[in-house]
């Protein structure tokens, strides 16, 4: 059983379907791109004792949960209590998301190179800590705040302005660390720590990165830039020494960790951590997964991550691009008609994964800020690529738009 409905559950979803293991699908609430794989029962995901009971009734053996607002409030430690496998950690282990500042001081305690910090309990003690910081300096919300809560304050100015603004919750107040970012996701079982895939998203809605921030237009796997030699060091230097601090609290991590990566000049430093897979970079990792997916999942989920072959990812590059309803980020329109996504699958190599999408009287319809995910493999990034446009070329969602430099690091990195 799946849980969420968002792109990056479309994806699991395909993914898990096409494991020789899984031979049912159930997901909760899922979306009619998710109905392709799965039937989906209408169930709010956050619901621990309703998603228990339906897992008990339907005999489900393994859960899968996508989104963090579950894993933040207790749905896999329900799980985990009714003895039904889980795919995602306990609340405790998901504060790695949930509290910026419980991760700075994990980082803290156990030397993980991160960008120097203060923690305040009040937006009010944060001015009297600016002057420990050189400009620009980071300001951080200290909860979730899905990608919203930051501000990169280029003045003083701009920096006490983020303060005023932020009301008078806890404060995470950091260095700005300079460099490329790129994504990490590994596989954790409690002391256990493998790499799974590396991906980079674009963040802004803008052409150029530029505008305010969304949930992210699009994504690319593996990420170059982290070199086998980087990805290593991020997991001794971060992954695992995390891990192993998670273990020793009697909290351990269970599921998939998303290191946000600052590639500096020192080497790589953590910025953030999620404990689910990103959007849109799952859409982008899941079909260059290699073997048996649902079968990994669960030996994440009964501990025995360390006893079967590590992941393989196919020698392949995919991308993909986000297809938003106009407005989005802000409020994007609603109820847009959305056709030839058949004809947009035709291009070799692409699968449109729906992110925001409804069942209206006209067909398909956007419901949502992001509503099409379109990936594309190929055996280098450039045909990836051009396949990606290729097939959103085809879509026909005239209140829809889409950014057209996705990849332009990469393209120029290949290029070169
Ligand atoms: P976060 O929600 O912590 O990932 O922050 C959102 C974005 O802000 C990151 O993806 C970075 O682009 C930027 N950012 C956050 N922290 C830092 C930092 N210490 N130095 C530079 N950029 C940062
Ligand atoms: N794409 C960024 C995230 O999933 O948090």
């Amino acid at each position: 059983m799946l849980l969420g409905s968002g792109g990056r559950e479309d994806a699991l979803a395909w993914r898990l379907r096409q494991s020789p293991s899984c031979d049912k699908l159930l997901a909760a609430p899922g979306n009619p791109g998710i109905a392709r794989w799965a039937d989906c029962v209408s169930v709010d995901p956050c619901d621990a004792a309703k998603v228990v009971d339906i897992a008990r009734r339907a005999n489900i053996e393994l859960v899968v949960i996508g989104p963090e607002a579950p894993l933040v409030a207790g749905v896999a430690d329900a799980l985990r209590n009714a003895a039904i496998a889980v795919f995602g950690p306990n609340a405790a282990a998901a504060q790695l998301e949930g509290s910026k500042g419980f991760t700075k001081d994990l980082c803290r305690a156990n030397d993980i190179p991160t960008a120097d910090y203060v923690r305040v309990d009040r937006a009010s003690d944060a001015l009297a800590s600016l002057d420990r910081f050189s400009i620009p300096v980071v300001i951080k919300a200290d909860g979730l705040a899905a990608g919203k809560g930051v501000t990169v304050a280029m003045s003083r100015t701009e920096a006490e302005a983020a303060i005023g603004a932020a009301g008078d919750g806890p404060l995470v107040i950091e260095e700005f660390l300079k460099g490329e970012e790129a994504s990490l996701f590994a596989l954790v079982d409690g002391e256990t720590a493998v790499p799974l895939a590396s991906a980079q998203d674009h963040k802004r809605v803008g052409e150029g990165d530029t505008g305010p921030n969304t949930g992210g237009m699009g994504a690319y796997a593996p990420a170059p830039v982290l070199t086998p030699e980087l990805q290593r060091r991020a997991m001794d230097e971060i992954v695992r020494p995390t891990a192993r601090a998670l273990a020793a609290a009697g909290t351990p991590f269970s599921g998939v960790l998303y290191a946000g990566l600052m590639l500096t000049a020192e080497g790589p430093k953590l910025i953030e951590y999620n404990v689910r897979f990103g959007d849109p970079e799952c859409e982008a990792i899941m079909p260059l997964i290699d073997g048996d997916f649902a079968e990994l999942l669960h030996a994440v989920a009964t501990g025995r991550l360390a006893a079967i072959e590590p992941p393989r990812l196919l020698p392949k590059n995919a991308m993909t691009v986000i297809v938003a309803a106009r407005g989005y980020p802000g409020t994007p329109a609603s109820g847009g008609v959305v056709r030839e996504i058949e004809a947009a699958e035709q291009v070799e190599g692409v699968t449109v994964f729906h992110a925001g999408t409804a069942l209206g009287d006209q067909g398909l319809v956007a419901k949502g800020g992001r509503v099409l995910a379109v990936t594309a493999i190929a055996d280098t990034f450039a045909i990836a690529r051009a396949r990606a446009y290729r097939a959103v070329d085809q879509i026909d969602f005239a209140d829809g738009f889409h950014r057209r430099d996705i990849g332009w690091r990469e393209l120029e990195r290949a290029n070169a």
